[in-house]
Order: structure tokens, then C-alpha cells, then sequence
């Protein structure tokens, strides 16, 4: 195994949830970490916290622009590029005849394309450091919630799209693998207007708790080592993996 300390490390969505969880733990651990969101106030007072290891960059990962300055920012940050962890997503629900075109492009846009692009972006620093990748997949893949089926497949291509760019970089040594969490309460309900604030939004998802077979919903510090195992382990790509609780096994009581 890898150790994070001294890595260059870029996530986007690192102002908020299970992206400013992986960068506390892996400015614990002590890598160079680039946070990049497109709200400043939040990432600032990440950076702050996390302290002089810590880099933010505000910016939108759907606009090309921005994608370049958040790899070039990180890479002068930590004189290159180990790990790029694309993590900024966004729901949008409603039922199949409730949809609207222009949202769910938007949604593939943010959640699937810009997460590509990045990739496309990070690749020769990648190599270079035979560094790797890690997508945000998600149970929605594996258990069906009635509403999510435009996130759902979003998270369906994060996953299929994993493999396939593991065996596009594997020769050049760099890994690509994703995380599937399950239930985790972050600002993830909130802004795509599921929950009318923060307080709803813990409810909603704590809703889900008994659902998870050990009872209770996870942590951003729970994927955040998931997410160093990924980039630290060697020999492991092309995986999903699974961090749900066991909520994903759908457990039916008799
Ligand atoms: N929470 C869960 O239970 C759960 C479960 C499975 C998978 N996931 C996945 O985990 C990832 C992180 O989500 P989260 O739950 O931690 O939610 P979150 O707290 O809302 O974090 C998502 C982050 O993505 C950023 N973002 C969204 N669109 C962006 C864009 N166009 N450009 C740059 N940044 C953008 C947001 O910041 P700005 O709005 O400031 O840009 C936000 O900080 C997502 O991919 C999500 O689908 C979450």
C-alpha cells in the first residue's frame, strides 16, 4: 500500500459532505490536498481548517476552463498529480413523467461528463505519478428508490465507466476505481431541493437507518477510508466498492 503522506491529491466537491471528509482525513494523513467546488465560503473555511496543505479552488466542473485551473492549481500545489478524486455530484428527482430534458442533461452533465473530462484533464499528471482515479458511485445503482432513476443512472454510467477507463490506463500505471456508499447525511438533499434544510435533510436520510443492515447510517470520515484504500492500494482497479452498512444487500425479512 501507497501512504497518502506528501500526495497530491485534487477532490472536487471538497467544500461540502464526503468530499470535505476525504480532505480532512487526507490532510491528516498528510497529502497536499486542492479542494474545488464551485461555492467559495464553504471551501475557504475548509481550506482554513484543514490548514496550509489545504488549496481551494473555486469552480465549476462542467466548464472547461475551470476543470483545467482546478488540475494546474493542484498540481502546483502538490508538484504534481497523485490522485484525483472526482466527487462532486448533484441530485434531481421526480417521477418518470415529471422530468424535465434540460435538468437531466444538467444532471448527467455535473455527475457523469465533467467527472470524464477531468479524468481527460489529469491524465498525463496521472501518469507521470502513476497515480490514480476514484469516482462517486452509489447504492441508487443497487437498491431502487421510486423518483431517482435520472441520479440512479447517472451513478449506473460512473460505474460502467469505471472499468472501462481501468483498462484504458492500466498499462500506464494509473488506477481507476469508485466508491459506493450508502446513506450518509450531507448537503446533497438541500440543494437539490429534497429537504427544506439541514435539519430535514438528517431526518430523511436517518429514515433510511433501518434499512442498513448494522442499523444505522454511515459517516463522511467512513468513505473517506474507503477512499484511501483505493488510493493507496496497488493492485486494486477497475473495483466499485461497496461502503453501505450492507444496506445494498436488500435485506427482505421472512
Ligand atoms: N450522501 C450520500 O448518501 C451519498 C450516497 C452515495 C453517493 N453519494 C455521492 O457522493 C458525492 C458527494 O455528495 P455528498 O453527498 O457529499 O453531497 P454534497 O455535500 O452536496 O457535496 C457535493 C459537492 O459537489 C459540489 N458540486 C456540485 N456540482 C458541482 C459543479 N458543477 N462544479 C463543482 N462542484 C460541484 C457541491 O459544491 P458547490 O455546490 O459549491 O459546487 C458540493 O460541495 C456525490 O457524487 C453523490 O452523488 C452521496
Amino acid at each position: 500500500m501507497r501512504s497518502l503522506e506528501d500526495m497530491s491529491v485534487l477532490i472536487t466537491g471538497g467544500g461540502s459532505g464526503i468530499g470535505l471528509g476525504a480532505a480532512e482525513h487526507f490532510g491528516r494523513r498528510g497529502a497536499f490536498v486542492t479542494i474545488a467546488g464551485r461555492r467559495e465560503e464553504p471551501l475557504l473555511a475548509a481550506a482554513e481548517q484543514i490548514g496550509t496543505r489545504c488549496n481551494a479552488v473555486v469552480g465549476d466542473v462542467t466548464v472547461a476552463d475551470d476543470r483545467r485551473r482546478m488540475v494546474e492549481d493542484a498540481v502546483e500545489h502538490g508538484g504534481g498529480l497523485d490522485a484525483l478524486l472526482s466527487l462532486a455530484g448533484n441530485m434531481y428527482v421526480g417521477t418518470i413523467g415529471a422530468l424535465e430534458e434540460d435538468r437531466l442533461l444538467d444532471l448527467f452533465h455535473s455527475n457523469v461528463v465533467a467527472g470524464m473530462m477531468l479524468a481527460q484533464c489529469a491524465k498525463d499528471h496521472l501518469v507521470e505519478r502513476k497515480g490514480s482515479i476514484v469516482f462517486a458511485a452509489s447504492v441508487h445503482t443497487r437498491r431502487a428508490f421510486p423518483g431517482a432513476s435520472g441520479y440512479a443512472a447517472t451513478k449506473g454510467a460512473i460505474e460502467a465507466l469505471t472499468g472501462v477507463l481501468a483498462a484504458e490506463f492500466g498499462r500506464k500505471g494509473v488506477r481507476v476505481n469508485s466508491v459506493r456508499p450508502g446513506g450518509v447525511h450531507t448537503e446533497i438533499l438541500v440543494r437539490g431541493g429534497m429537504a427544506k434544510d439541514d435539519e430535514e435533510s438528517r431526518e430523511r436520510v436517518e429514515a433510511l437507518a433501518s434499512a442498513h443492515v448494522l442499523g444505522r447510517i454511515g459517516t463522511t470520515g467512513e468513505i473517506a477510508e474507503a477512499l484511501e484504500y483505493l488510493v493507496c492500494a496497488e493492485w486494486t482497479t477497475g473495483e466499485v466498492l461497496t461502503v453501505d452498512g450492507g444496506l445494498s444487500l436488500g435485506v427482505t425479512k421472512g
